[in-house]
């Protein structure tokens, strides 16, 4: 008799919907197809660390696929610089062990790009990991989707709807910020979808006389209101060329102190990026007379129950990363193909973003239909 598989699993970095439609999704196939035991860790890789763990069940996994959030709790902390007693510590060596005691066959990493890092250097320690690709800010490599994605673009397309008619009957100009991190997937799709006149991503640089003129365009016409779509990684010209700058330096670096050095520059700058939604505005305020107000959607576009299309896609990709683990495929992430599935070999994925290409689909719509993109 072959010896039952236990595997374990745990949801890292930020939350997303369709986290636990996941979790069901490989508990449900690893439990009731392959017949195999699951342990759940609390709080990312924390869990593995302090013991932390919920065992996963018929019971526990029930009722959960409509629930936002994750029932294993998340945190942001990495393996190998994990803040203990107030100080970093590598515990790589730890997980590892924890790993062994438990008896476990494989180890399921469900999260963003940072998971997936985290995910490769436990791999490189010799655990069997598999990977599922979850983010609201769809910045994934190598996957055609992550989940998060769709549930948060239904939320912040309903939002743009809702601010039309009150910056029409104010005759305002309304900026929403969107999340997305440094990618404007989530921006650029609500923004095309809700219909906003001015759609600002990270990839596309804007010019701020450039997006007044759209404004006054618009009122000299007669519509004297406009919905600008903000990414919160959005950037004019000079503050995107000196992040730029900075992040091509840390690519570069040759030695830990220039890395240290470069990353500084980073935080500095994204610092002095806190608050340009309400710079923004006032900047247009100013230049079109026209009154300005900032809504920023913040952490509702990642809260409450997926979307149908996000209970789908992590259903599908939770019941392959079950099949992979069966067939012993390891190292990998679960890729989103269109309708089917891709294993991707970690080394791929990680320290890659999927950022909007300036000549995507997307953005050539945006333009045809007439909305300025800030350039
Ligand atoms: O990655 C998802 C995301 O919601 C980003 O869009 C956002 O920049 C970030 O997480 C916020 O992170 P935190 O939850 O740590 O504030």
């Amino acid at each position: 008799m072959p010896r039952t598989k236990r595997i374990g699993i745990l949801t890292a970095g930020g939350d997303s919907p369709g986290l636990n439609a996941a979790i069901r999704g490989v508990g449900k196939t690893a439990l009731g197809f392959y017949g195999m035991e699951i342990i759940g860790f609390r709080d990312g890789f924390r869990g593995l660390v302090e013991d932390r763990r919920l065992k996963l069940d018929k019971t526990t996994l029930a009722g959960i696929l409509t629930v936002g959030g994750t029932i294993l709790g998340t945190s942001r902390d990495k393996p190998h610089r994990m803040t203990i007693d107030g100080r970093l510590h590598d515990m790589t060596g730890v997980i590892v062990k924890n790993y062994k005691r438990y008896g476990l066959d494989a180890l399921v990493c469900l999260g963003g790009g940072g998971t997936q890092k985290n995910a490769l250097r436990l791999a490189q320690a010799g655990l069997n990991i598999v990977t599922l690709p979850k983010t609201i800010d769809n910045d994934v490599a190598l996957t055609d989707a992550t989940f998060g994605f769709a549930t948060a673009l239904d939320i912040a397309t309903e939002a743009i709807d809702r601010l039309h008619s009150t910056a029409h009957s104010h005759h305002r100009i309304i900026v929403a910020e969107i999340m997305g991190h440094r990618s404007g997937w989530l921006t650029l799709g609500a923004g095309i979808a809700g219909g906003a006149d001015v759609i600002l991503i990270p990839e596309i640089p804007y010019d701020i006389q450039k997006i007044a003129n759209a404004i006054r365009r618009r009122s000299k016409a007669g519509t004297n209101f406009s919905i600008v779509a903000v990414a919160e990684g959005a950037m004019a010209g000079d503050d995107a060329r000196a992040y730029a700058a900075a992040e091509a330096r840390k690519e570069r670096a040759r030695n830990q102190k220039e890395k240290h050095e470069a990353k500084l520059e980073l935080a500095a700058l994204e610092a002095q990026h806190t608050g340009h939604t309400l710079r923004l505005a006032k900047q247009l305020e100013e230049l079109t007379r026209l009154e300005s107000r900032v809504t920023i959607l913040g952490y509702v576009q990642r809260g409450g129950t997926p979307s149908p299309a996000d209970r789908l896609l992590a259903t599908r990709l939770g019941s392959v990363c079950a099949d992979l683990i069966h067939e012993g495929v390891f190292g990998v992430m679960v890729a989103a193909r269109g309708d089917r599935t891709e294993p991707v070999p970690l080394e791929k994925v990680a320290g890659k973003r999927k950022t909007v290409p300036p000549d995507h689909p997307w953005v050539e719509a945006a333009r045809r239909v007439g909305t300025s993109l800030g350039d």
